[in-house]
């Protein structure tokens, strides 16, 4: 049973003379976590707009499925029904959680207004006050009511980070998907993102694409992997297979670069 699914995928931005993704296939089943890795410009981000149909491929097709294994979006028939039908199905059930935290949060909104965008847009906890979803919701991610009236200036990197993703955790998506979002943050907050994530993937049965150059992280929040040398896809597996026995030497260097002891 897949979620998500890419065929063939592959991407060119336009002027530019090289494809930034070439031939991705990839299956995304409900609940599952893949982790996604590869130096800096290989197409990771061009990866996760396309997964989170903010960037239609020039090449290929991504399917979106309901529970029913029925199609939702298809960039193959997006044309037809206009690329902004294809990406509102997106927008409901794949939330992208972004590296800088602090880029993301508009700073003249308080929480509380930022929290209010999805929780209105979505209407998916529809019948009760919106402070009173906002403040569920930030509880999920582990803070304070309290904060809801404050600016994003007056809140910790971490404490940003895990608003943005009670703001993800508002649409009630089927799928999170995580660019680099340990990158801007101290490294012991990392962890306690890291944990966050782990947690509510499980409990909300949450489906993850996890983008990270450390991969350790990665290997501890996914059992898959997919390594990207130059926007293709060059080998995957499970993370224990790929750290212990690579196929390729540039997947060995990738988990040597970042200290990785399988
Ligand atoms: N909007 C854009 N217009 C033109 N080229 C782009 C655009 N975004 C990315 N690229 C190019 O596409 C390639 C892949 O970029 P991408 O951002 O997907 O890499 P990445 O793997 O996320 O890198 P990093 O690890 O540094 O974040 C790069 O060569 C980049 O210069
Ligand atoms: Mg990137």
């Amino acid at each position: 049973m897949s979620l998500l699914s890419l065929k063939a995928v592959g991407h060119r931005y336009p002027g530019q003379r090289l494809a930034a993704l070439s031939n991705v296939d990839l299956e995304l089943a409900p609940g599952q976590a893949l982790g996604v890795v590869g130096e800096s410009g290989c197409g990771k981000s061009t990866l996760a707009r396309i997964c989170a149909g903010l960037v239609l491929p020039s090449q290929g097709s991504v399917h979106l499925y309901d529970e029913q294994q029925q199609v939702l979006a298809s960039s193959a028939r997006a044309p037809i029904h206009r690329e902004v039908g294809y990406r509102r199905q997106f927008y409901r059930q794949v939330q992208l959680i972004f590296q800088d935290p602090a880029a993301a949060l508009s700073p003249r909104r308080t929480i509380l207004q930022t929290m209010a965008e999805p929780l209105k847009a979505f209407a998916c906890f529809a019948g009760e006050p919106l402070a009173l979803s906002a403040a569920r919701l930030l509880g999920q991610v582990g803070l304070e009511e309290a904060l809801l009236h404050r600016y994003p200036h007056q809140l910790s990197g971490g404490q940003r980070q895990r608003v943005l993703i009670a703001r993800a955790l508002a649409a009630q998506p089927r799928l999170l998907i995580a660019d680099e979002p340990l990158s801007a943050l101290d490294v012991s907050v990392q962890a306690q993102i890291l944990n966050l994530l782990h947690e509510l993937c499980e409990r909300l049965d949450l489906a993850l694409l996890f983008i990270s150059h450390d991969l350790a992280a990665v290997s501890y929040l996914c059992e898959r992997l997919l390594v990207i040398r130059a926007g293709e896809v060059i080998e995957q597996g499970r993370c224990h297979q790929l750290a212990t026995a690579p196929e390729h030497d540039y997947t060995r260097r990738l988990f040597a670069a970042s200290g990785f002891v399988a």
